[in-house]
């Protein structure tokens, strides 16, 4: 067994960065796509297999027309793509994934995607997006993955997550937003990862994830925060890693800790800590890992002697 595996690492090592295990898809394909059957993930981590269509980095402006009717991931990674229509996606009866990243989005009102019933995975990362109106994945209900990140969002209205009740996963981190509105999380019940990292905010309020009763990964790294209000994490009754990663905390936050008691994998790693006191991980029974660096271990040592 031993002989056989260690070439097929090697192969897949060697095979990571350039293609995966392809075959080719036997169908009419647009100019320089690629239409393969590839391996794919959905968002739980199952496996499956794709009918992909491949246009990622081919300098196009609009969608390609005729795409294979049963494309089941659409790839248009790094084009210069400003607007899509639902009549150039909706016949895409099948369609799981599509991957806008990269391109030339400047406003949500643009990426027209009234219904694409059975998207799981939608990347708009890496655009230049600057609001979100109410209601602007309408017709996305069974998306399970959602990509905002690195845009220029400095806006979210309340109900602009409306519909999406099986999301499991939101990136919203490195964008320009201020604040943090719980009203977005009202519409997302089932969400489990939010990634919000990235922004100027420099206060979470009270109460402010209360909606997220399934959330059991939460970054806030990068954002500022100078202190974290007692009842800040109220609500996260399933949450499990948390990050504090390089913000301004100069004590841990004990209290609102108290409110995760589940927690397992807390990083407050790059924060000025003074001073830890005897009772700051009080309560915190479950916890494993607190990071990486001296404090940390010391940490550690100090609270499992
Ligand atoms: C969509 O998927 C269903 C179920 O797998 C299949 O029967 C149908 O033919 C597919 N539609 C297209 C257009 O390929």
């Amino acid at each position: 067994m031993r002989l056989l595996v260690a070439p097929l690492l090697l192969a897949w090592v060697a095979g990571a960065t350039a293609a995966v295990p392809v075959v080719p898809w036997r169908v009419p394909c647009p100019p320089q796509c690629a239409c393969q059957i590839r391996p794919w993930y959905t968002p739980r981590s199952s496996y499956r297999e794709a009918t992909t269509v491949d246009c990622n980095d081919l300098f196009l402006t609009a969608v390609p027309p005729a795409l294979p009717a049963g494309t089941q991931t659409l790839l248009l990674q790094s084009n210069s793509i400003v607007r899509v229509d639902q009549s150039e996606l909706g016949y895409l009866a099948n369609l799981t994934e599509l991957d806008l990243s990269q391109n030339s989005f400047s406003d949500a009102r643009d990426c027209d995607f009234h219904a694409l019933p059975q998207l799981l995975s939608l990347h708009l990362e890496e655009n230049q997006l600057t609001r979100l109106e109410d209601h602007s994945f309408a017709g996305l209900a069974s998306l399970q993955e959602l990509y905002l990140n690195h845009n220029q969002l400095y806006r979210i209205a309340p109900r602009a997550f409306s519909g999406l009740s099986n999301l499991l996963r939101l990136h919203l981190n490195s964008n320009l937003l201020r604040a943090i509105d719980s009203r977005w999380f009202e519409m997302l019940p089932n969400l489990e990862i939010l990634m919000i990292g990235g922004n100027k905010v420099d206060a979470i309020l009270d109460m402010n994830f209360r909606p997220l009763a399934n959330l059991r990964s939460l970054v806030l790294a990068g954002m500022n925060l100078r202190e974290i209000s007692d009842y800040a994490l109220e609500g996260l009754q399933s949450l499990e890693s948390l990050s504090f990663y390089d913000n301004q905390l100069a004590r841990v936050p004990r209290r609102a800790l108290e409110q995760v008691p589940g927690l397992k994998f807390l990083d407050l790693n790059k924060n000025p800590l003074q001073r830890v006191g005897p009772g700051d991980f009080a309560n915190m029974l479950h916890l494993k890992e607190l990071g990486q660096d001296p404090l940390s271990v010391h940490l550690l040592t100090w609270l499992c002697p």
